[in-house]
């Protein structure tokens, strides 16, 4: 084994900073417990970062990259699927590890790049794609396949738990709190991908892949942001004991179901402590049982801790530790969506009270609107109950 591991950063935002950050603070203790030490010999970036100690491996050209034979492995921190797409294939075909905490390359292409890495006799590796700083992929390749798993399901968004923690714990504005999600590094470049839900669909599909081998397409995937839930829902949901969270679903029954909205869920449940920009990823296995993976979903430190645990796993295993195979698939969970059944949470105008009998039997809430919860309905049910009415709110339940 070489004694030097050289890598190189492409985009020094947020993310590519962390991983600075982390190994010129901690290089030491990594080097100790491998035997190799792990050095930066370029970043990448379209700006020039005169005061910063890798002012000196700032490069604004890729080849310089890829045409340098001494870097084992590129760490794709740049976001976004072009021009990442093309610099990890590249990276790859030439050899090159590719370490990624881009989760929209991983849902667009991953099948691509892990195909291109085995062909190649290299590693690609994306841990820090999905729950930031949990450990929660490389277990769930590695120790819970053996069951059939039933579902995972998560909070899978920082900037969205974030926003939902400070609106129920603190009554916070949506604006405020977003605000202040974004100050704090947590935000996509475009919030609209963490508000509406596409961060997270791009997440569940990551975690479908690794629970089934078979990746979907986002756009086969119904996604709901939090954009749509008031301060009444709010106040109407916590005088019983519930909680909101953006949630990613994937449901492995004979039609899978993958879907991402907000849930409504009793306040014990283990998913509902999960506040702030923490994430969680729950796995429902059996003979196993359910397990959670916790820890920060987002932020510098926690997603270059992820990133630098797989530049770690690269050294330590090589090529040789087990590599998910993603495989396209045509499947749109999208058409089995109309029989997704779930109780409901629903509310309408005060003077739509006589309306409730066509959700069947409800229960319900003290609220100035006429709120309820129905029972069991399917998608479609759903739907048909709502026909022609002004609905204020509707929210599944978990
Ligand atoms: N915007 C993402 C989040 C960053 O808030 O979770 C981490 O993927």
């Amino acid at each position: 084994m070489k004694n030097t591991h050289c890598i190189a950063i492409l985009g020094f935002g947020v993310v590519g900073g962390g991983v600075a950050d982390l190994i010129t603070a901690n290089g030491g203790e990594i080097e100790n417990y491998l035997g190799v030490k792990v050095q930066i010999k370029r970043v990448l970036d379209l700006r020039d970062f005169p005061d910063s100690a890798f002012s000196d491996r700032i490069t604004h050209n890729f080849d310089d990259i890829l045409n340098d034979s001494e870097i084992d492995t590129v760490c794709e921190l740049m976001g976004g699927s072009h021009p990442a797409y093309e610099y990890t294939m590249a990276a790859l075909k030439a050899g090159k590890n590719v370490i990624t905490s881009n989760k929209e390359v991983v849902a667009n292409f991953g099948d691509e790049f892990l195909r291109c890495a085995k062909e190649n006799g290299v590693s690609y590796r994306f841990e820090a794609s999905v729950g930031g700083g949990i450990p929660a992929l490389s277990p769930i390749i590695n120790c819970v396949r053996q069951n059939k798993i039933k579902e995972v399901r998560g909070i899978l968004n920082g900037t969205t738990n974030y926003i939902l923690t400070k609106m129920f714990t603190y009554g916070d504005s949506f604006d405020s709190a977003l605000k202040d999600a974004q100050d704090k590094g947590y935000a996509e470049r475009n919030p609209d991908a963490d508000i509406l839900g596409t961060d997270a669909c791009r997440k569940i599909t990551i975690l479908t892949a690794l629970a089934t081998d078979k990746l979907v397409s986002v756009n086969d995937v119904h996604t709901e942001g939090i954009t749509k839930i008031r301060a009444e829902d709010v106040k109407a949901v916590e005088k019983i004991g519930m909680k909101i969270k953006l949630l990613g679903r994937c449901i492995l029954e004979e039609k899978p179901q993958i879907l991402v909205a907000p849930f409504l869920m009793s306040e014990a449940s283990p998913l509902a402590s999960v506040n702030g920009v923490f994430n969680a990823i729950e796995v429902v296995g059996e003979p196993l049982g359910n397990v959670m993976f916790y820890g920060p979903g987002a932020g510098a430190g926690a997603t270059a801790s992820a990133v630098v645990g797989d530049i770690m796993q690269v050294i330590a295993s090589g090529t040789h530790s087990k590599a998910p195979a993603f495989e396209r698939t045509d499947y749109s969970p999208k058409e089995a969506f109309t029989d997704f059944k779930c109780k409901n949470y629903v509310a309408l105008p005060k003077e739509c009270a006589d309306c409730t009998e066509r959700f069947g039997k409800v229960t319900l809430l003290d609220s100035p609107e006429c709120a309820f919860i129905t029972e069991l309905m399917s998608e479609k049910e759903l739907e048909a109950a709502c026909e022609g009415l002004n609905v204020l709110s509707r929210i599944r339940l978990l």
